[in-house]
């Protein structure tokens, strides 16, 4: 099998007395879409910031595609797309403003920065809302922007935190549908969700709470495994839970 292209190792982290990560390990392979599923504060901002070298652990590691993300010249980070879990863009500037702040971030040329911005603005159907500013945009679209920043660069692999929160049911399946396309196109993903609905989206999950992965595996076998209907991570999640109160 491959090597894989994300990778956390026995990665801890505290801040101050809360312990975010209590010894988190994964791995994530080349087209897979990975969810981090967890409750609010259950640490998947903490892992997600830390794969994209925003964060050191205080032990253990973070491989990307081999090599750490947080070193400073890590050839790495232009490998790397990241959409935040808010506020990610700025608000007085419009659909285009932002675009191209972000590729003049990541040196596009001006040619290749048309092409990538034609075909953005048609993979998110922003392009009737080019001269809207980014806070009068809907939820939805906010996201998809904050998305198409993030790929600007052709990124092999993209993390996204909580890209469907604040978004209608509409906007969030075409949202999957767009991630999707970027698997079947190689990309990797590393994708964190407190909808646990959402889990059964991704190809595998690992269940995160209270700074550790309780469970890990694909959504159908993690169901079955605790008995309850494909899809219905509530269940496993209440009772894993429970299990562990106990
Ligand atoms: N910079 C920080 N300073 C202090 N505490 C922090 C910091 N970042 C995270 N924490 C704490 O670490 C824990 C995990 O936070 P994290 O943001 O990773 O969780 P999360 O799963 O992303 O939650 P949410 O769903 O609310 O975004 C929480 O208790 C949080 O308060
Ligand atoms: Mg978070």
């Amino acid at each position: 099998m491959s090597a894989p292209e994300v990778e956390l190792s026995g990665v801890r982290r505290s801040f101050g007395a809360t312990q975010a990560l209590r010894g988190v390990s994964l791995a994530v392979r080349r087209g897979e879409v990975y969810g981090l599923v967890g409750p609010d504060g259950a640490g998947k901002t903490t892992a997600i910031r830390m794969l994209a070298g925003l964060l050191r652990p205080d032990e253990g590691h973070a491989r990307v595609l081999g090599e750490d993300p947080s070193h400073p010249s890590s050839p790495v980070r232009e490998q790397l797309g990241l959409v935040p879990q808010r506020n990610s863009l700025y608000g007085d500037l419009s659909v285009d403003e932002n675009l191209r702040f972000f590729a003049r971030l990541f040196g596009l040329s001006r040619a290749d920065f048309a092409t990538r911005r034609e075909r953005l603005l048609s993979i998110t159907r922003l392009e009737r809302f080019t001269e809207r500013r980014a806070d009068a945009l809907s939820g939805g679209m906010y996201k998809k922007l904050a998305l198409a920043c993030a790929l600007l660069h052709r990124p092999r692999v993209l993390l996204l935190d909580e890209p469907t929160n604040g978004v209608d049911p509409v906007s969030r399946r075409e949202l999957w549908e767009l991630l999707y396309g970027l698997v079947h196109e190689g990309m990797t993903l590393v994708v964190s969700t407190p909808y646990m609905d959402e889990a059964a989206r991704c190809h595998r999950v690992g269940l995160l709470y209270a700074g550790e992965v309780i469970a890990e595996g694909a959504p159908r076998e993690l169901a079955r495994a605790h008995g309850v209907a494909p899809g219905n991570f509530e269940a496993v999640f209440l009772e894993l839970i429970r299990g562990r109160a106990a």
